[in-house]
């Protein structure tokens, strides 16, 4: 998968992309991925990107000129499968959309900043929108950093395990059971029994139970959804 990533602050990236797992698909060649500091298609002499609201109104507005400069010139190199801008008021990023994210090819992700950008942006070239949350963030940067992760970690190959995403939480609208490890009795603290008995047919029923068990508890809106 190739992910072009349109923002104003590429060095927002170099945390996360530089460690663990995206790290790790990045080298495995996997995945690439390309920053493209939005300034650098502004024509202007001094690189603007932002400009006053037509009409007024607080904030300033990204500019269409060199998001659409920049869109255009990676269209003429590469197919994209979705151009996705983040914003707080597109779809909500659940594992299902990361799933299907996960098995395309080619994606654009459009960083947002100031008061959003020029609405012919949205209209023209975004193919969706995506919020990774019913807040709102000062720029796309963290967003965009948060999809990449979720996405990049359901590719073939990325995770060692692969059964590993499997049995993350939500990808069968379940939270994942308690998890332990050594030592089985840490200041009297002890493990789940059934955990060390070495029957794996009950182990597999317990943490289903308990699977089931915290999703009622925490999140009962995800056994409705799943028809429980
Ligand atoms: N940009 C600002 N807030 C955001 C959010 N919650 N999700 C995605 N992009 C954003």
């Amino acid at each position: 998968m190739q992910i072009d990533i349109l923002t104003l602050f590429p060095e927002m990236f170099d945390g996360p992309f530089s460690q663990s797992i995206l790290k790790r698909a990045q080298e495995k060649g996997i995945v690439t991925i390309h920053l493209h500091n939005i300034r650098d298609w502004s024509t202007s002499k001094h690189k603007t990107v932002d400009d006053y609201a037509f009409g007024g109104g607080a904030g300033m507005v990204m500019m269409i000129e060199p998001v659409a400069r920049c869109i255009e010139e990676l269209k003429e190199k590469t197919e994209y499968d979705e151009v996705i801008y983040l914003s707080p008021d597109g779809e909500l990023l659940t594992q299902p959309v990361a799933n299907r994210l996960s098995q395309l090819k080619n994606i654009i992700i459009l960083c947002g900043h100031y008061k959003g950008i020029d609405e012919r942006i949205r209209e023209h070239y975004i193919t969706r929108e995506i919020s990774i949350g019913d807040y709102v963030l000062s720029g796309g940067e963290l967003a965009a950093a948060v999809l990449t992760d979720a996405v990049v970690r359901l590719m073939p190959g990325v995770l060692n395990d692969e059964t590993s995403a499997l049995s993350d939480s939500f990808q069968d609208n379940l939270i994942s059971p308690p998890v332990y490890t050594r030592p089985a009795i840490f200041r009297g603290w002890e493990v789940p029994p059934v955990l060390i008995s070495g029957n794996e047919k009950e182990i597999v029923k317990w943490k289903h139970e308990q699977s089931l068990e915290r999703t009622r508890q925490r999140r009962p809106d995800l056994l409705d959804e799943a028809g429980f």
